[in-house]
């Protein structure tokens, strides 16, 4: 495993101590809801929101042109391409995009774009120091420089150092691959996207992660739908009676808001031992929480065993309608696979979260998109105060692409 050494730590405690701070204030706020019988933490009121920002196509392109056209991305994590040569594709935001990791350790992005012609040059992840192209042959290196040209006689006088592949803005920080979808020669300055999330990232040292399992899921509704049911715990006992909603409790948050940003936690029903009990007997707490990293990414650390942690990643798509979507879903270690029983639970954590997913979740956000198609105009939903976060993402969505929500709906 490589370590690619991530961020640092504040001067007064280690990032591990920091998580383990955090992780006993949430458990703090979590008995204290557990001891009222069943609290929550609420927005001041609930929100109502038009049912046409999931389904109206002019949003919808306002959302692909300024959102996913136009600001950083999750793309990969560090650990995805860990050695020099290292390549992926991250096509999923629009144009195909070639990542990779140079002999300097440094990650560059480009276009996946032969300069011959146009053709598409990497298609798999892989491993080269030369990427050859499909088409001709021409063959390019890590920083992009056109190193092979077969046939240069029917060349003669082109400007190789013109030819290069054509640069997309990248950055990578903490563990994690950003980039912007369109070309471009900035690094991004991923801390200062991050702003005030930057630190509640970095203490999970994502930069020492190692890939487990990943899957791509994809539903029949508006990406925004789909994101919408990770954020709230509301509906556990009833969606999910037979999963989550055995081990924890419903409609029982607790939420942090970093600006457009937030993490979220749904307590476990074990919390409720606890009540009541002095905190000095309370076991060593694991942290484990939801994360929104805007506009679309879920990271979700948890565990099904105490102590095999594991960390999952939704990132979620607009497809090429307003009612198609995409969800790269990707599983990893996050100090890497210890053993073998280890690696077999990490695994079951996608596959496990990938069935209840694909067949609660997501049939869900599929049935009720196909309803708002056939919604009267102007019909609205309404997020409840107990489903906060939804709150939060939705105003930061709408405002990002342009088109901030009426009045009656902030
Ligand atoms: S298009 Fe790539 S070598 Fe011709
Ligand atoms: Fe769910």
């Amino acid at each position: 495993m490589a370590d690619f050494g991530g961020a640092p730590a504040p001067a007064n405690e280690s990032w591990a101590q920091r998580r383990t701070r955090i992780a006993r204030d949430i458990l703090r706020r979590s008995v204290a809801h557990a001891a009222a019988g069943g609290g929550t933490d609420l927005a001041p009121a609930p929100m109502v929101n038009l049912a046409n920002v999931y389904t109206d196509p002019a949003r919808f392109a306002a959302e692909k042109r300024e959102i996913f056209g136009k600001l950083p991305l999750l793309a990969c994590l560090s650990s995805d391409i860990p050695k020099p040569g290292d390549a992926l594709v991250f096509e999923a935001a629009g144009p195909s995009i070639l990542l990779v990791r140079n002999s300097q350790g440094i990650v560059n992005a480009f276009l996946n774009m032969c300069t011959h012609r146009g053709a598409k040059l990497v298609r798999e992840p892989c491993n080269r120091k030369l990427f050859t192209c499909p088409f001709h042959a021409w063959g390019f290196d890590a920083d992009g420089l056109l190193a092979a040209l077969p046939g240069e006689r029917g060349f003669k006088g082109l400007n190789k150092e013109g030819r290069k592949l054509i640069a997309v803005p990248v950055g990578e920080w903490a563990g994690m691959v950003f980039v912007k979808a369109h070309a471009g020669d900035e690094r991004i300055d991923v801390e200062a996207w991050l702003g005030e999330f930057a630190p509640e990232l970095a203490q999970l040292e994502l930069h020492q992660t190692e890939p487990v399992r990943a899957s791509v899921m994809q539903t029949r509704a508006n990406w925004k739908f789909a994101l919408d049911t990770y954020g709230e715990g509301y509906h556990f006992a009833t969606l999910h009676a037979s999963s989550i909603g055995q081990t924890h409790f419903t409609d029982m948050t607790v939420y942090e808001r970093f600006g457009r940003c937030h993490r979220v936690n749904f307590p476990d029903k074990g919390t409720a031992r606890l009540v009541g009990k002095p905190e000095e007997e309370w076991p060593e707490t694991e942290y484990g929480a939801v994360h929104f990293l805007f506009p679309n990414t879920i990271l979700f650390i948890g565990s099904i065993t105490p102590g095999r942690v594991f960390t999952q990643i939704f990132r979620h798509f607009p497809g090429d309608a307003v009612g198609d979507m995409t969800t790269l879903f990707a599983v990893y270690a996050p100090h890497g696979v210890r053993d073998e029983a280890y690696q077999t639970e990490v695994e079951m954590a996608h596959d496990g979260t990938r069935q209840v997913v694909m067949t609660e979740d997501y049939r869900v956000a599929a049935e009720g998109w196909a309803n708002m198609a056939h919604a009267p105009e102007g019909w609205s939903v309404v997020y409840g105060a107990n489903e906060i976060a939804l709150h939060n993402q939705h105003r930061a969505i709408a405002e990002a692409c342009g088109l901030p929500l009426p009045e009656a709906c902030a």
